[in-house]
């Protein structure tokens, strides 16, 4: 494809949004809290964070780096250079479609509680736990939402990188971070709100295993949208003079302090009721409309509110999963825009119909490694495919480009000053890929789904002998 006719961001800032609009997702807002409640609050935001400074900045501005440099998304950026480097290329794009297998599910809740909110919802706080499980299991109505959910989706990647993602981001995403200053400012004046800044602010590191490390790192790469090839696509539409390392700050940053706002806006509240941290994936959808609910006529509004900004950041997300699979079908084989959403979105809605009747629906009976489809997505995707991106993104920019090409692509000719360029070429070569691997190791050890990880390697490994032949 010539390079003209590739998509580019209209302005830096709606590039920043974009970018900063994958990685700010449900990732955020769903699992963040969920996870850290689960695995002992700020032990685990500790090493998140540590993560996300180690790895994800480094491996996200790697990804810009190569994305801009090649002018191309995932696998034709791979290619250009080394093809036998092809086919970490094809794993971010089935890595997409298995994260948009699941994830979509999840935005399709978040949907349907903005309607639920509105319509009594909150009118008897006992029924809401009973309710969420009966939502979530039921057959029909979650996929009536997720059906809609991905069709805005498609509504908004048709109209291509500037007009459609772009446009849809700027708006959505500082809407996104008001509504959640609204929710930290309610959240935080409750009584008996002290506890729940207490649990986020007081490691207890005795309850730090191998799972929760994996945990925690696979939660950076799947927050920061790192390890399947997001970021290089979005990079690859990037104008040469952008500063892209401190894009790569940037868009970290707000993603770690979305994830954190989110913790402030729920834990408080939640020790204000005298919820269960660890509640797990129904936290948001059942503790935070129960909180609401207390609150009068104002609850009600903020809980549509809420998951209106949960919703968006969903929207922000699954848009860039699908541009990953969409741009790699324009770059390679010429595939019209329109043609190419479409046929990729229906493709996934048939995943997330089995994902979401796994959940319960018909599908509950027929699990795969003893977990159902839903779960089998989720763990996968995190804990091994995008673990094993990260890996492979560092070890291609390391040892397969050129040290002074990546030098003149991020300083942009030599015209910026990067001052920190050694830190974080030594940081790409040798120690990312290495620790990396070392947590995914360790890691798989203690967890109890090792089959399941497993899987995923051996699926990676079969990947890598047959797409020589792609
Ligand atoms: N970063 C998104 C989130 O936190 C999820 C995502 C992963 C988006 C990978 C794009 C690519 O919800």
């Amino acid at each position: 494809m010539q390079q003209n006719e590739r998509g580019q961001w209209g302005s830096r800032f709606g590039f920043l949004m974009a970018a900063a609009g994958s990685a700010v997702g449900l990732g955020n807002i769903w699992r963040f809290p969920y996870l850290a409640g689960k695995n002992g609050g700020s032990a685990f935001i500790l090493i998140y964070i540590f993560f996300v400074v180690i790895l994800g900045i480094s491996v996200m501005l790697t990804e810009f780096a190569i994305g801009r440099r090649a002018n191309s998304a995932a696998v034709g950026a791979y290619k250009s250079v080394d093809k036998r480097w092809t086919f970490a290329g094809f794993l971010g794009v089935l890595t997409a479609f298995l994260i948009m297998g699941y994830y979509p599910v999840v935005g399709g809740w978040s949907l349907a509680y903005i309607f639920k909110s509105a319509s009594g919802l909150l009118a008897a706080p006992d029924a809401i736990e009973g309710g969420f499980g009966a939502f979530i299991t039921g057959t029909t109505e979650p996929l009536i939402y997720v059906v809609l959910f991905m069709a805005i989706n498609i509504f908004v990647v048709v109209k291509g990188v500037a007009g459609g993602i772009e446009k849809a981001a700027k708006i959505l995403m500082p809407l996104l971070f008001t509504l959640l200053i609204v929710l930290i400012g309610k959240g935080l004046t409750l009584e008996g709100a002290g506890a729940g800044m207490d649990f986020l602010l007081k490691p207890d590191f005795s309850l730090v295993t191998g799972e929760v490390v994996l945990t925690a790192m696979g939660q950076a790469f799947l927050s920061l949208s790192l390890g399947m090839g997001a970021m290089i696509t979005y990079g690859s539409y990037l104008k040469k003079d952008e500063n892209m390392p401190s894009n790569a700050v940037f868009v970290a940053g707000l993603d770690t302090l979305v994830a954190l706002m989110a913790g402030v806006a729920i834990f408080p509240a939640l020790f204000a009721f005298g919820f269960e941290p660890a509640a797990g994936p129904g936290l948001v959808f059942v503790v935070v409309p129960t909180v609401f609910s207390k609150m009068g006529g104002i609850g009600v509004l903020l809980s549509v509110l809420f998951f209106t900004a949960l919703f968006v950041a969903a929207l922000t997300s699954t848009v860039s999963l699908v541009e990953v699979v969409t741009a790699y079908l324009i770059d390679e084989h010429g595939i019209d825009r329109r043609k190419a959403v479409i046929s990729t979105s229906v493709a996934m809605s048939i995943f997330c119909v089995f994902s979401s009747l796994s959940l319960g629906g018909v599908l509950s009976p027929i699990p795969v490694f003893g977990v159902g489809m839903f779960d089998l997505l989720d763990l996968l995707t995190d804990k091994v495919f995008l673990a094993s991106g990260g890996v492979f993104v560092t070890l291609f920019a390391g040892w397969f480009i050129n040290k002074d090409d990546l030098k003149k692509e991020l300083t942009n000719d030599g015209t910026l000053e990067f001052r920190l360029f050694d830190v974080w070429y030594n940081l790409v070569k040798y120690v990312i890929p290495v620790f990396v691997a070392a947590v995914a190791v360790a890691g798989m050890m203690a967890i109890e789904q090792k089959v399941v990880l497993l899987t995923g390697f051996i699926i990676i490994a079969v990947l890598a002998v047959f797409s020589k032949k792609l």
